[in-house]
């Protein structure tokens, strides 16, 4: 079994079939940008891209990732290359705490290659749901906006 992680193949191990494809990131692969928040798909702090999509990784099972693209924070920029929402979620200091943000920018990022110049309602459905119990939510709007302006 295999992915593709960031843009490489990467195996899957056998004995990690049936644990979330968060603790495959996390722990097998030691990727550690999305987070454990709730477990049960409530909170989005372990959002991650699949096939395009932003997608819980503690509600999706390891080797149901079989074969599916994946991306992570990890794979988004580097500090000499930082992507456009990065760019912004930087100009617009966005995080507080930090916990959820990794979760938020994936997020971001999905429904900006989605939807590259979205609405209101566009940018309020996607973020519904992603909880940053620092209530960032302001700053993330601005830095959404921001990074269609970036980009
Ligand atoms: S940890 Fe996955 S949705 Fe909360
Ligand atoms: S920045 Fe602290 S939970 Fe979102």
């Amino acid at each position: 079994m295999f992915l593709i992680l960031n843009g490489a193949p990467q195996s899957i191990p056998e004995d990690w079939a049936d644990e979330t494809l968060l603790s495959l990131l996390r722990e097998a692969y030691g990727l550690s940008g999305a987070k454990f928040g709730c477990g049960v798909g409530i909170c989005g702090a372990c959002t991650v891209i699949v096939d395009g999509v932003a997608t819980r990784s503690c509600v999706v099972r390891a080797g149901d990732a079989q074969g599916l693209t994946v991306r992570t924070i990890e794979g988004l920029g580097s500090a000499e290359a930082l992507h456009p929402v990065q760019q912004a979620w930087l100009a617009a200091a966005v995080p507080q705490c930090g916990y959820c943000q990794a979760g938020q920018i994936m997020l971001a990022v999905a429904l900006l290659e989605q939807t590259p110049r979205p609405s209101a309602t566009d940018v309020e459905t996607a973020l519904d749901g992603n909880l940053c119990r620092c209530g960032t939510y302001e700053r993330i709007r601005a830095a959404i906006q921001q990074a269609v302006e970036l980009s």
